[in-house]
């Protein structure tokens, strides 16, 4: 097979991950799928800004037609983040019949549907592993390792900044503005972090979780959320004291035609493993009828975590490519239906 081009929207905290996964993986990749891995082209806002790796300035580009309206790439990776331009972007490159992996939750859950319905039109493949839990492959395993069961509850820590910013305070006795620095240098936070404080990253996440667990249309909107903002290193200490720990729990129950899904600082008991998640790590708990309680664990942001789920990705295109099925095996459960939510 000749190599795969891949195209670079973004060389952020999580770009930056992908091309050293690439490049230091490259054989362990190949051996996989039988194909080399590319990164031709990356967009970015400023060329001349100083990198953390060393990349030829050649690949580098401040227009985002160099990629999306490149004949010679065939997977876009978006790790841009934002909403409007990301969408317009994938649509684009999508049109001209290139596969799409990101890890913009905030699109994937406001305009899931869209990008999936034009994928699937254009035979395109979109994945989006790394949206949720950075690397814990909790898309994959929903979709495919559940598929026989009926899964009725998903619940977990899926913002990874404020896991950070609670250990840190219920440990170290940590201020919640320093922490949250350090969340910001250390590439966790959203460029925006009110998305991770005031829970409306966890939001997103819960949305895509209860989309593709529950097989129906969830909407961010059916999402009741609150975050951390108003938590203090008082009410952090106070639960320790009575035995709990203070954790952002995203919470999706399903009951017949009925779901319910809350992002909430919730008290969580000692003795419940939710507790003794900490720092940057993610756990997602999922109930199903036939498998009972499972639980999983790990990194749910940074650099290298997270690009483990975005390269898991592009290794998914390039098998669907080498067996010719490109967009009729990728992750489009989304459905008409409508479950009914708390407030209907
Ligand atoms: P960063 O802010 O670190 O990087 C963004 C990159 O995109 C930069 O290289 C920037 O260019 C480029 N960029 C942004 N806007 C534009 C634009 N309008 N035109 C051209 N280039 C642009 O973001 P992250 O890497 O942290 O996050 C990227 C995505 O991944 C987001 O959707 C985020 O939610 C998601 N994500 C992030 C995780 C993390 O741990 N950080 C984990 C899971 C998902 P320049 O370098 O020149 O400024
Ligand atoms: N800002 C997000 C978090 C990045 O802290 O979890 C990973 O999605």
């Amino acid at each position: 097979m000749k190599p795969i081009k891949v195209g670079l929207l973004g060389l952020g905290t999580v770009g930056t991950g992908v091309v050293r996964i690439v490049e230091g993986h490259q054989q362990d990749l190949e051996s996989q799928t039988g194909a080399a891995l590319e990164i031709s082209r990356i967009l970015v806002q400023d060329k001349n800004k100083s990198r953390s790796i060393a990349i030829s300035p050649d690949k580098l580009t401040e227009s985002p037609w160099e990629v999306i309206d490149n004949p010679e790439i065939d997977i876009v990776v978006e790790v841009m983040g934002g909403v409007d331009l990301a969408k317009q972007y994938i649509l684009e490159a999508l049109e001209r019949g290139k596969h799409i992996v990101t890890a913009n939750k905030d699109l994937m859950a406001l305009h899931g549907q869209e990008i999936l319905a034009k994928a699937s039109e254009k035979g395109c493949d979109v994945f989006y592993e790394a949206s949720v839990a950075g690397g814990i492959p909790i898309i994959r395993t929903l979709v495919e390792g559940f598929s026989s069961d009926r899964i009725t509850k998903i619940m977990g820590i899926v913002n990874g900044t404020t896991n950070y910013i609670l250990t840190k305070m219920s440990q170290e006795g940590a201020a919640y503005a320093d922490v949250l620095k350090e969340a910001q240098e250390l590439g966790y936070a959203e460029a925006d972090p009110t998305s991770d404080v005031e829970g409306f990253d966890a939001a997103r996440k819960m949305t895509i979780l209860g989309t593709l667990g529950f097989h129906a249309n969830v909407a961010l909107s059916d999402v009741s959320v609150s975050g951390i903002s108003q938590v203090s290193k008082e009410d952090i200490a106070y639960g320790k004291r009575l035995g709990y720990e203070v954790k952002l729990l995203g919470i999706a129950e399903r009951q017949d035609d009925h779901i319910s899904i809350s992002v909430q600082p919730t008290m969580v008991k000692q003795s419940h493993p939710l507790a003794s998640v900490n720092g940057v790590f993610n756990a997602v708990y999922v109930y199903g009828e036939a498998v009972g309680e499972t639980m999983f664990y790990g990194p749910g942001a940074g650099e290298m975590p997270t690009a483990t789920s975005i390269v898991a990705d592009l290794v998914a295109v390039v098998r669907n490519l080498k067996l010719g099925i490109n967009g009729k095996r990728g992750y489009t459960p989304y459905k008409e239906k409508k479950l009914k939510t708390d407030e209907q």
